[in-house]
């Protein structure tokens, strides 16, 4: 009987077992040498460039404009012009045709974005062809089926869009951010400015050419590519009516200073801290299965990342010994290879501030984990990596890492999880894991973070408001409560035309 034992714990996987590589072909989409800016509906030549890159090989892939503020002034000119000309009159329904019409091409162009997003963006094709796309095109699908239905969300308000929105996305979800920033922009009738962040354009350039075969207006979405000199000339500008930001912490507050007391409208979707908090009554392997999704998915490049997992005393050890031996069977790697589960890190900035920030942990007392993985020499890489013995007030247990890094904590009582998930400057999501319904939604009332998963988690719909408490940033987006930043209201003042 002892003998068997032994064999049965001795027999995983055969150590050498590899996958034979199957790579997504990059033939599906047609990279231009050059782009310019997409103003008006026409393509613009800037007067600077930049070379954006693909993180997994360090291979350039086009050259693309940095806009200056004449760029930006052209670009809300135009969507200003759009506005007044046509866009903010048309009727409801005849604005959800175009958007319906995006959706649907988006649908049937998905390999091709996809195949861009991870090689601009390097996050694996599985994610981009399985998640990005999907996901974007049912925001066009969701918010198309409300552009005509205003009248009935907001009854007895008489709903008018905002005017010019300004909209300045991040690296992590290029094409899925520019959804949810554009559809309900457009379905409410608002005309868009978009400045994608610097790393990842190309699937918004890609974009460019879905709204001329959708027909869209001239002006009515305009796409200005820059790094934050960019974005921030769309903040200044004064022809733009409100402002949508999503990215760091840092920059959402400097966006705040600067358009306080302008009457300009602003959301803000910033950092997130996520306390993944499981219970000793929880089923342990699919448990392990949401937290290696939590922190792992995206290479933990993810606002609402379960970066801090909370686990109960008593199922700390096997917890923690299922989730580390899950972690040798993750392939970090090509990240066009249908396989890979972790692709490459963002950029060298990132990858840099990923490294500071573990070191900081293994200096500060930390036991780390990482699997043995070998990882490619060209590129951004890093392994996926735990820390055990965590104390709450290390960095890696406060500071936002945005990457594939995980600080284990631990604690004995709901009213201790819900005291340690609280203690964070950050908001915007928490997971609990847990067979007890009434523990569920007694966690889910006391967790202060926009969204609260259970038994489940980063599981995003175009239905559900997202959005963050605290130093995570205000408003929402997804869901009916996502057209209210884009609409004005009868007894609200109206930047006119
Ligand atoms: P960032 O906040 O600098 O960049 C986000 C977007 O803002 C980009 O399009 C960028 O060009 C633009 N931007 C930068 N400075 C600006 C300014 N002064 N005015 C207007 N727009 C500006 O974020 P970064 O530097 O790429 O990443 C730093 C950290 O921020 C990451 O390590 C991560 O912790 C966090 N982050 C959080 C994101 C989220 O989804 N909540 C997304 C990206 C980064
Ligand atoms: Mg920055």
């Amino acid at each position: 009987m002892a003998e068997l034992d032994r064999t049965q714990q001795h027999a995983p996987a055969p150590k050498d077992w590899t996958y034979a590589p199957a790579p997504e072909s990059r033939d599906v989409v047609r990279i231009a040498e050059r782009y310019s800016n997409f103003v008006g509906g026409e393509w613009v030549e800037p007067s600077g460039t930049y070379a954006t890159i693909s993180p997994s090989s360090e291979e350039p892939l086009a050259t693309v404009a940095q806009g200056t503020d004449a760029d930006v002034d052209a670009a809300v000119v135009a969507a200003r012009d759009a506005f007044a000309n046509g866009w903010s009159e048309l009727s409801g329904s005849e604005r959800a045709k175009y958007l319906f019409r995006i959706a649907r091409i988006l649908q049937e162009r998905s390999r091709e974005f996809a195949v861009l997003e991870s090689l601009n963006g390097g996050k694996p094709i599985k994610e981009s062809r399985d998640v990005d796309l999907p996901l974007a095109a049912a925001h066009f699908f969701y918010y198309a089926g409300w552009a005509d239905k205003l009248e009935y969300a907001f009854p007895n308000r008489r709903p008018r869009p905002v005017g010019v929105a300004g909209q300045i996305i991040p690296w992590n979800f290029p094409l899925l951010m520019l959804a949810w920033k554009v559809a309900p922009a457009l379905a409410c009738g608002n005309t868009v400015v978009l400045k994608p962040a610097e790393t990842t354009p190309l699937t918004a350039l890609l974009f460019c050419d879905v709204l001329r075969q959708a027909d869209l207006p001239a002006g009515v979405v305009n796409i200005v590519t820059g790094d934050g000199r960019t974005g921030a000339a769309l903040v200044e500008h004064d022809g733009v009516d409100k402002i949508a930001f999503t990215g760091s912490t840092e920059v959402g507050k400097a966006i705040q200073r600067r358009l306080a007391g302008t009457g300009k409208r602003l959301t803000l979707e910033l950092g997130g801290k996520a306390a993944n908090i499981v219970f000793d009554d929880s089923a342990l392997d699919q448990a392990v299965e949401g937290i290696v999704n939590g922190i792992y998915f995206n290479q933990g490049h993810v606002c609402c990342a379960g970066s801090r997992l909370f686990v109960q005393e008593s199922i700390y050890e096997p917890l923690v010994e299922k989730l580390k031996r899950r972690l040798t069977t993750l392939r970090v790697g090509d990240p066009l290879d249908k396989n890979t589960d972790v692709g490459a890190i963002n950029s060298a900035m990132q990858l840099e501030k990923i490294r500071s920030l573990v070191q900081s942990g293994v200096d500060e007392g930390a036991e780390i984990y990482q699997p043995p993985c070998r990882l490619p020499e060209k590129g951004y890489w890093f392994a996926p990596t735990v820390f055990t013995n965590v104390a709450q007030s290390y960095r890696i247990a406060q500071e936002e890492i945005f990457g594939p890094v995980l600080s284990v904590l631990t604690f004995r009582t709901p009213d201790e999880a819900v005291e340690k998930a609280n203690n964070t400057p950050y908001g915007l999501s928490a997971g609990v894991w847990t067979e007890k319904g009434s523990r569920i939604l007694w966690m889910a009332q006391r967790m202060r973070a926009g969204v609260v998963w259970a038994n489940t988690f980063n599981r995003f719909d175009p239905t559900s408001p997202f959005g963050g408490y605290k130093e995570s940033g205000f408003g929402r987006e997804g869901g009916r409560h996502g057209l209210e930043p884009y609409l004005t209201f009868d007894g609200e003042g109206r930047h006119d035309a």
